[in-house]
């Protein structure tokens, strides 16, 4: 065991996104797929948090953690509750929120869009149809010209790889469509909307005079896909193409790889990111399958590996190798803007963020600038097609009561914020 230390200008941090923990909203894309019966537990995002109405006394819980920085995404279906519609009321809101995290020294980074879209921008057909990008656009020309004095950082999409796969490939979560040419074709519309905001973003700022250096990227979810044989391990490759490089060449240097060149996309080479946002979970073992459903693979976990509640590997190396393969490519400092595991009894949590962020002083050590820490998450909120039943929370929170009740990870974690030191495991 050996005690490192995290430097000063590394800030910890913890990551919540609107729809997870807000409630009360009735119209956003998920109510509806709630309302619809897609939820296991048949929970709805309806209830969440109700976060809301509680943003003093969460705020506390951020000053009690003691964490530097915070992630939160704005719902877009209530700052613009229809076309061309603002609601001041939700500005309000959201600037008072900013303020109080502001006011608690606590830095925010700002995420636009985390899976929950507009119903109304849904009906008019989402995504698939390219001049509805225009919406999303102007949303964000919005954000920006009213919180951009507060908020120099930002995620444009959350997990874009995940929001393509999920709601235009396989039709898991909303809009629910489902083929291969609907899935390529969104994507190259949200690399290139990606692009767009991010010069959007940081004209703005820079016009405006608003202070702190602008920062803008994306969040994409990393998974590690090893291969164990000859014929998994070229899989896994093809597999980290799809759902990785895709995203990555067209977010961050504007490069429309095939198929994307098919689909809409037209390479505009530039740079579209200023760091490197790594949501990083877990590991699959991926097999060849020809399966017409999932094209040309099937992952699964390592049976021989401990897991989370909800099945998924512990394997903190991962985020130690995605920094480097990542590093190494785009040259960009890294920002882990998720990291966390569903944990209801609070046995693995503390040692699954102690071996995390030792791997992370591992690749600090090899010169990788790895410069922030989100941990997902505050509390156990509304955790998708899992509903009331992920327990990703350093809190516990009764949906029922709204009552919150620190677990002993957090107490750990509120440490390690604290002192950015702890006995870490050696590697
Ligand atoms: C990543 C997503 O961004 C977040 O919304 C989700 O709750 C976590 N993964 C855990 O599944």
């Amino acid at each position: 065991m050996a005690t490192l230390k995290l430097g000063e200008d590394f800030l910890l941090g913890t990551a919540t996104s609107s729809v997870q923990i807000e409630g009360g909203d009735t119209n956003n894309t998920w109510y509806k797929w709630c309302e619809e019966g897609h939820i296991k537990d048949f929970s709805s995002a309806y209830t969440a948090c109700d976060h809301w109405n509680r943003v003093e006394e969460d705020t506390e819980i951020l000053k009690s953690l003691g964490v530097q920085t915070h992630r939160l995404s704005l719902e877009w279906s209530r700052i613009q509750p229809a076309p061309g519609e603002f609601s001041t009321e939700a500005t309000k809101h959201y600037r008072e929120e900013l303020e109080l995290l502001l006011a608690n020294n606590i830095q925010p980074l700002v995420t636009l869009h985390h899976f929950s879209e507009p119903l109304w921008f849904q009906e008019l057909g989402g995504w698939l149809k390219p001049e509805n990008s225009e919406y999303y656009v102007e949303y964000a020309r919005y954000v920006v010209e009213n919180f951009g004095d507060l908020v120099a950082e930002w995620v444009t999409f959350n997990e874009p790889n995940v929001f393509v796969n999920f709601g235009y490939l396989i039709g898991i979560f909303p809009p629910g469509e489902k083929g291969l040419r609907k899935y390529f074709r969104v994507s190259a519309e949200i690399i290139k909307t990606h692009i767009r905001v991010y010069r959007l973003i940081h004209k703005i700022r820079s016009h405006r005079g608003f202070q702190g250096e602008t920062r803008v990227g994306t969040a994409m979810h990393h998974r590690v896909f090893d291969g164990l044989t000859f014929v998994g391990k070229r899989t896994a490759e093809l597999t980290d193409y799809f759902f990785h490089d895709l995203f990555l060449e067209g977010m961050i240097r504007g490069k429309f790889k095939f198929p994307l060149g098919l689909a809409g996309g037209k390479d505009e080479p530039g740079h579209y990111a200023d760091f490197l946002g790594i949501n990083y979970y877990t590991r699959n073992i991926v097999e060849f399958v020809l399966n017409p459903f999932c094209y040309f693979h099937r992952c699964r976990f390592d049976s021989n590996m401990d897991k989370s509640d909800l099945g998924w590997d512990i394997y903190p190396k991962g985020i130690y190798r995605v920094c480097k393969k990542y590093f190494l490519k785009y040259q960009l400092p890294i920002y882990i803007t998720e990291n966390g595991i569903s944990d209801q009894a609070d046995k693995k949590r503390a040692k699954f963020i102690v071996d995390h962020l030792a791997y992370l002083v591992k690749a600090i050590g090899e010169n990788i600038p790895v410069q922030r820490y989100y941990h997902w998450t505050v509390m156990d909120n509304f955790e998708w097609l899992e509903g009331e039943a992920g327990f990703f929370g350093l809190y516990h929170c009764d949906f029922r009561t709204q009552r919150r009740t620190p677990r002993e990870s957090a107490k750990i974690y509120a440490r390690i914020c604290k002192d950015k030191e702890h006995v870490l495991p050696t590697l």
